[in-house]
This record gives structure tokens, sequence and C-alpha cells, in this order.
């Protein structure tokens, strides 16, 4: 199997199948380091009690809490009914159904004004968009002048031949995989949407390769594509996600970027 490049339809529908399948499985909270960097993020760009944020592909909220916890509003827009509904029984939990809302629909069409909200955010979700370009044009659109964009996601290296082995290992492993962005890439689209964007901040995560392949749906030529890549990855020296084992187990790192635009 090769990585799709048809129209948004159909990335639309595998995202809907693959987090339906696999709503149960999403329970890991934030790490400790990215929630301290977004936190100062949200607390820096002024956001605070009275303010509205959108989060784009809510999910089980995790991108939401820092808003709520600020004093201000929530609207999670999500693709997906169970990932929705997920969400909104967490963020219960912690107690902010008050100030959550959630609407199902897809981000690149989110039924919410121009200039509507304080900011906007997406976290884990610009890798699953067929064209993320027009999912930050509907962030920036729904963002008041003097508003922030948030966007974090993982990202991939410059070299696109890299790129390419990386973004087929995710495709193979998670259907709803439709390619990791390059920094960039990133810069690219606040730059070219007029907002001034600030230094970026990055994490990184440690994963043992056999957690991230349990509850995955691929078949076993895929696991065996899969594992064949990361071999060649951790025999070459590691690569961009530094592969390498540790006795009989392969583990390797993550790269994520948390980046904040303001308009102006
Ligand atoms: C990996 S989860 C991330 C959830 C959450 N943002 C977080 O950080 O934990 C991706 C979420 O994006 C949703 N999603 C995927 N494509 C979408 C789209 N086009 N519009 C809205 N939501 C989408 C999925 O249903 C899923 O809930």
């Amino acid at each position: 199997m090769t990585p799709p490049t048809s129209g948004e339809g159909n990335a639309a529908r595998r995202n809907l199948d693959d987090f339906t399948r696999r709503a149960g499985q999403f329970n890991r909270e934030v790490k400790e380091k990215e929630a301290a960097q977004f936190e100062r993020a949200v607390r820096e760009s002024g956001f605070g009690p009275g303010h509205t944020a959108v989060d784009m592909g809510i999910g089980t909220g995790n991108a939401a809490l820092p808003f709520l916890k600020a004093g201000g509003r929530v609207i999670g827009v999500e693709l997906t009914p169970a990932m929705a509904q997920k969400g909104a029984k967490r963020l219960a939990r912690e107690g902010f159904t008050r100030r959550t809302l959630h609407t199902i629909a897809a981000a690149e069409r989110a039924p919410i004004g121009g200039g509507a909200a304080d900011a906007a955010v997406c976290r884990n979700v610009f890798h699953h968009f067929e064209d993320p370009r027009a999912v930050f044009a509907e962030m920036a659109r729904t963002v008041r002048p003097g508003g922030h964009v948030f966007v974090i996601d993982f990202y991939d290296p410059e070299d696109e031949a890299e790129r390419e082995i990386l973004n087929r290992c995710e495709f193979l492993r998670v259907p709803s995989h439709v390619r990791t962005l390059a920094l960039s890439e990133f810069r690219v689209m606040y730059e070219s949407a007029g907002f001034r964007l600030f230094e970026p901040m990055t994490c990184a995560s440690r994963t043992r390769f056999a957690d991230w392949m349990k509850g995955t749906t691929q078949s076993s030529g895929d696991y065996a594509r899969i594992l064949a890549d990361m071999e060649g990855l951790r025999d070459a020296g590691g690569g961009w996600w530094s592969v390498e084992c540790e006795g009989d187990e392969m583990h390797f790192t993550r790269k994520r970027v948390i980046l904040a635009g303001r308009k102006d």
C-alpha cells in the first residue's frame, strides 16, 4: 500500500472510520514538558476569562484544557462523534461542562463566524488533513484581529526522501495518516496568511516500537514493511527519528512543534 493522494472527502472518510474504531484507545495525557510550554504560550497570548477558543479536532480535549484552565470558553470542532463524546465526558469530569461546546463538523468548514474567536488551536491533527492549508485558513478566518492561532503537531525533516519513508511508516500503521509537515511548511502557512509567528517551541517523545504498533490496523505485510523501514533507519545511524535498539527493543523519538502566531 502507498499513501493515497485522493481528495479531501476520502481523507475525511478514513479519519472518521479510523477514529471511530480507535476512540477507546485515546487516554493519553499530554507530557509535562509540552503541557508547560503550551500553557505558557496561552498565558502569554493574553487569553483569559470572557475569551473563546476554537479547537479543531478537539478529540479528548487535551488542547482545550489550557484555555479552560485560563478561564475561557472552548468550541470544539470534531469530525468523529465517538471522539467528541469521549472529550465531552472528560472535560465534564474536569468540571468544564458549562464553558465547552462541541460541534460535529469538518475543520475545513467550521460552522463558526469570521472573527468570532480570540484563539484557535489544532493539536495532533495537521498530519491527518488532506489540505492543511485549508484548515489553517479556517483557523485564521475564525480568529479576530489580534487573536492567536496555535498549531501543535509532529514535524519531519526537510529532506524529502527521508520524509517519504517516515510518512509511509505512519500511513501503513494507521490509514488516517496523510502527511507530517516540515517546519518550513508550517512557517510558510503562518507567514503567507499575514500572521506574526513567534519563536517555535519544540519537544520530543521517546516511543517503544512495540507500543507504537499496538492496536493499529496494519496487515502482516504492512507490519513487515514498517519494520524493514525502521530497521533500515536504525542501521543508517537512526535518522530523524533516532531509531535505535535498547536490548531487544527498538525505540525512536518523534519531534513535536508548538507554533503560535498573532493575526495582525
Ligand atoms: C490524534 S486526535 C487529536 C485529538 C486532540 N486534538 C488531542 O490533542 O488530543 C485527532 C482528532 O482529529 C479529528 N479529526 C480528524 N480529521 C478531522 C477533520 N477533518 N475535521 C475535524 N476533526 C478531525 C479526529 O476525529 C480525532 O478526534
